[in-house]
């Protein structure tokens, strides 16, 4: 928990209630795994139904912990900025005292959205409709022809803004959630926790966004993007384009000794060593000879820091880290923060942020966006290829979609199961960190008959990762 941030706001609202999961009707399972086969298959109606989109926003969107913005995007005292999750517009902001707040962006009236900028820095909130103002902490600051309420007491007092009911920070990553009942955060995060923990470590001085975000909408289901970044079996043949280049330059990439873990509670992790450099952690050639001092000294000033073993973990490898459900972190090339917002079951809307040292010298900077954007930015060499792929595979799933012959309506995702019943760590280019995912969902959105499994099941997989 970091200072400037209450674990839980002065007022809790009460949780959406869930609908009875009896009422859905998938049909088929949802998830199929068969261990005398070692087949890992998921129900295509899982990236296109309506009604399985709004049994997710009830039990996973407004059940967990989802991600909101990082403490750095608000700055100063009363800088705000709009948000959506779970489809609820939200004013994230910081109040005249400093305290990071997060609202309801819905004035207290009569529901009209408050802030209608999307960034900014006031004092005061003022609804458009009626002119009701609202301080940056929160309270009622004017009501216009305000003694047309006088006999309702306390009036002022209960038209405050509305928070969420929880809201809580971990190493500058907040995160909120609509259901007073969610574990503590910490909790929630689990193994998931210690790989923010290595991000505010890389520099010393801590990690900043920089401002500006980089939005758009993917015709897909929010769990492809999931998949796609857990899944390190497409990264040669998709991304050929941004392989050849780097070959062209001098670095080869390779898929040895990468590996995927789930964390638990639906998070998981790609290990990544041989898939391109990163910025101040791991030099190659196209990043040129000053990049290689800079690098050369941040890494023994990491080993002073942090020791040589935790400077390892933290500048070795690159990591794809998921906190589910709508966390991405891209610790490849740059360091980029993606969050997944669904809009519907076949659409999903995609906020970037680039996330970099506090402290860096002019030209570090300008190499490290200049690399950043030309990867996973919207324009870069792999965020179209993965988008195209998201979105075709929305559109090529409708091929199947009502075909009554068994199992054909259903994705394979079982590469590498042998792996887990051997007791193997699972690799990067193998499908086991999505078979945690999806292990995971299908318990979340509990829907009966959702999971149908067969065979031995091994009694113990591999889960999590230790460091030393
Ligand atoms: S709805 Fe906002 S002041 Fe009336
Ligand atoms: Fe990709």
């Amino acid at each position: 928990m970091r200072d400037g941030i209450s674990r839980s706001m002065h007022e809790v609202e009460e949780a959406v209630p869930m609908a009875d999961a009896a009422e859905l009707e998938v049909g088929t399972p949802l998830v199929v795994e068969d261990w005398d086969r070692l087949t890992f298959r998921v129900n295509r109606e899982a990236y296109r139904s309506e009604q399985i989109f709004a049994r997710e926003r009830e039990a996973i969107w407004l059940r967990h912990w989802l991600y909101l913005g990082h403490e750095t995007e608000t700055p100063k005292p009363n800088d705000f900025v709009v948000r959506t999750l779970a489809g609820r517009p939200l004013i994230f902001c910081r109040d005249s005292g400093g305290q990071v707040r997060v609202f309801l962006n819905s004035c207290p009236h009569r529901g009209t959205v408050l802030c209608r900028e999307t960034q900014g820095s006031s004092k005061l909130f003022q609804c458009f409709y009626h002119a009701w103002r609202f301080r940056s902490s929160g309270e009622v600051a004017a009501i216009p022809d305000e003694q047309a309420y006088e006999g309702a007491e306390d009036f002022r007092e209960t038209m405050r803004l509305r928070v969420i009911p929880r809201l809580a920070s971990h190493e500058g990553f907040v995160f909120v959630s609509f259901n007073p009942d969610a574990p503590p955060l910490l909790d929630y995060l689990g193994a998931a926790a210690e790989y923010l923990t290595m991000v505010q470590e890389q520099h010393d001085g801590g990690m900043q966004t920089l401002p500006g975000v980089q939005l758009y909408g993917v015709r897909g289901n929010w769990k492809l993007a999931v998949e796609n970044a857990m899944d390190g079996y497409h990264f040669s043949p998709t991304h050929n384009t941004f392989v050849g280049y780097l070959r062209e330059s001098g670095f080869a990439v390779t898929d040895d000794d990468q590996y995927a873990y789930n964390l638990g509670n639906g998070h998981s992790l790609l290990v990544l060593t041989g898939h391109g450099g990163r910025i101040s952690m791991i030099w190659e050639p196209r990043f040129g000879e000053d990049e290689r001092e800079r690098t050369e000294a941040h890494r023994a000033e990491m080993v002073e820091r942090l020791g040589e073993r935790r400077a390892h973990y933290v500048g070795d490898e690159s990591h794809i880290l998921f906190v589910f459900p709508n966390l991405l972190l891209f610790d490849i090339e740059g360091l980029s923060i993606r969050q997944l917002e669904p809009v519907a079951a076949d659409q999903t809307d995609v906020r970037a942020w680039q996330l970099v040292p506090r402290v860096e010298e002019a030209a570090a900077r300008a190499l490290r966006m200049k690399t950043v954007v030309s990867f996973v930015g919207p324009g870069g060499l792999a965020t179209p290829d993965d988008i195209e792929a998201y979105e075709a595979v929305q559109r090529g799933i409708n091929a199947t979609a009502a075909d009554a012959r068994a199992g054909l309506d259903y994705s394979d995702m079982s590469r590498g199961m042998i792996d887990e019943v051997k007791g193997v760590q699972g690799r990067s280019i193998d499908e086991g960190a999505m078979r945690g995912f999806w292990r995971w969902w299908v318990d979340a959105v509990g829907i009966p008959g959702g999971q149908q499994s067969s065979g031995a099941r091994p009694s113990r997989f591999l889960e999590g990762r230790e460091m030393a």
